[in-house]
């Protein structure tokens, strides 16, 4: 077995498992839920450095965390060197824990433009923009990487070594290539090869759906951490399983009524509306009628109602009921 991160470990311990920053759902409230329900490290979902430099209220927003999530970081994405410098400088302003930068995105957008995970085409210019970044920074620099741009340069080691000589404290691997997008599987033996050799902690990320997934990446020495994003969502108590616990059917009942409340503390009652029937629909999936409940759940007009249907869904699915469907699922991303 590979040691735990303890980069943060005099004020919050060893680090195995991560809930993955995705965007549109890693928000302040969804990674409070996450916190609470045993993931041990959050990070958010990709940030433009661009756009947090210009101080738009949307980008700004979008960077709010709470102290209860800590140990947090935030994510930044872009292709200048000098704006991924400052952003990461106004991210340590902000007060997080640390400063994630997103080298694995894998959208024709972004990386036509030279960012995500196309600064991986170029190992050598890489490093020098990490070495930037860290000059400027306090707090620890950490990256999230695919194992390479396709299946002809698979240089994610290459990549982790560059980044250790760098000064950044880990890397988190989602398992495939930029070419990949979410087609085939994340390649675990490749991540295992760069984690045995890695002089810096490397978190495992890609497919794992089960908290015995989970535990044997660990207990198999696949990775330092792991990370798991997908898996969270149709299964929020994972990280709970992990932890020993057992789910329950009516587990989801206070966490459904826990979701609620965050999501009303954060948000004005319409996004938290609009934000809480695409997690209702989530948690659903695999459960008997579902298909039904989201049809109606779609139907609702605010969250009060949104609330009893859910309740009274979930209420009344009797134990154990839930089938694995191994359906595709979010096959799209930015990591
Ligand atoms: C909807 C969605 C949004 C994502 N957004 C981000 C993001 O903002 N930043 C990032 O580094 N990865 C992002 N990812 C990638 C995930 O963090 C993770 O690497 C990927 O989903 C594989 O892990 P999983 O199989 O556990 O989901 C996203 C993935 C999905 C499905």
């Amino acid at each position: 077995m590979l040691e735990p991160i303890s980069l943060f470990k005099e004020r919050y311990g060893d680090l195995r498992y991560f809930f993955a920053p995705m965007a549109g759902i890693s928000d302040t409230v969804f990674r409070l839920l996450m916190r609470e329900l045993g993931a041990q490290c959050v990070i958010s979902e990709l940030l433009s450095a661009e756009g947090l430099i210009r101080g738009g209220q949307r980008t700004r927003d979008m960077m709010q965390f709470d102290d209860r999530e800590r140990p947090v970081g935030i994510q930044i994405f872009g292709h200048q060197k000098s704006s991924l410098a400052e952003a990461a400088r106004i991210v340590e302003g902000e007060g997080a824990d640390f400063v994630d930068l997103n080298l694995g995105c894998p959208v024709k957008k972004v990386v036509c433009d030279g960012g995500g995970a196309a600064w991986l085409k170029d190992p050598a210019k890489l490093g020098d923009l990490l070495e930037t970044i860290k000059k400027g920074l306090r707090i620890p620099l950490t990256i999230k990487v695919r194992t390479g741009w396709d299946d002809s340069s698979k240089n994610v080691k290459e990549v982790v070594q560059v980044a250790a000589e760098s000064g950044v404290s880990w890397v988190a691997i989602h398992g495939r290539t930029r070419a990949q997008g979410y087609c085939g599987h994340a390649d675990w033996e490749l991540i295992r090869e760069v984690a045995i050799h890695s002089k810096i902690p490397v978190i495992g990320n890609g497919d794992i759906v089960t908290a015995e997934m989970a535990k044997k990446r660990i207990d198999e020495g696949y990775a330092h951490a792991v990370m798991i994003g997908r898996g969270a969502l149709k299964n929020p108590w994972i990280f709970r399983e992990i932890l020993g616990e057992k789910f329950a059917t009516k587990n989801f009942i206070p966490l459904i009524d826990r979701h609620f409340d965050l999501a009303i503390e954060k948000k004005d009652r319409h996004r938290a509306f609009l934000s809480l029937k695409k997690f209702l629909a989530w948690y659903a999936a695999g459960f008997p009628n579902s298909g039904k409940f989201r049809f109606e759940l779609f139907q609702l007009e605010n969250i009060d109602a949104l609330r009893d249907h859910a309740l009274t869904y979930f209420e009344t699915i009797p134990e154990s009921s839930k089938v694995e469907d191994n359906q595709p699922f979010l096959m799209g991303g930015h990591g």
